[in-house]
């Protein structure tokens, strides 16, 4: 039932926003590697591949001149899109799926340091599927084609990554760098 329902609002997503759906796909399928080589269970593994799926789900309450605009955002703006955690956040609360998904969902714009969004949580303060997201939706934004930029090469983002100066969780961040590893990710 939960995988009806995840898949329900996924094609709502990707009727809405194709970029962002399948960026989610791209999502789900590092957060679940992460997930894999941290030894969890099959169950949380599942549980990490529906948050990262659904995890910017919210964007389809945000108005398509914010959605589709390719130009920066004014401060207000900013604070809008924002809201996409929180939206997604009631969206799958309200949907009954598990507080772990929902975490996952409302606090994948936190940093480890405490300079994310949406409640500057610190460190292990920010829930491990939160954590996780985090890393993988960096990673791709990274290697993905944007409106005002080409796709960086898998190695030069991987530097990026590794240089964030405590913005990710580093044990997770180990994980990660096996698993592209793993995922036979053409590291060039
Ligand atoms: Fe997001």
């Amino acid at each position: 039932m939960l995988w009806n329902l995840t898949l329900a609002l996924f094609y709502v997503l990707l009727a809405r926003d194709r970029v962002t759906a399948i960026h989610c796909k791209n999502v789900a399928k590092y957060a679940a590697a992460i997930g894999n080589v941290l030894g969890l269970s099959p169950e949380e593994i599942k549980e990490v591949y529906i948050a990262s799926l659904l995890h910017d789900v919210g964007k389809i309450g945000l108005p398509d001149r914010l959605l589709k605009t390719t130009r920066k955002y004014t401060r207000w703006e900013k604070q809008m899109v924002q809201q996409h955690v929180v939206i997604g956040r009631n969206l799958l609360a309200s949907l009954g799926f598990s507080k772990a998904i929902v975490d996952g969902v409302y606090y994948h714009h936190e940093r480890y340091d405490g300079m994310g969004y949406i409640k500057g949580l610190i460190g292990d303060q920010i829930p491990l599927f939160g954590r996780i997201i985090a890393i993988a939706d960096t990673f791709d934004a990274l290697t993905s084609k944007r409106p005002y930029r080409d796709p960086l090469p898998v190695h030069q983002a991987i530097g990026i990554l590794k240089d964030s100066n405590g913005q990710f969780d580093p044990e997770l961040l180990k994980c990660f760098l096996q698993s592209v590893e793993l995922l036979r990710i053409d590291v060039r």
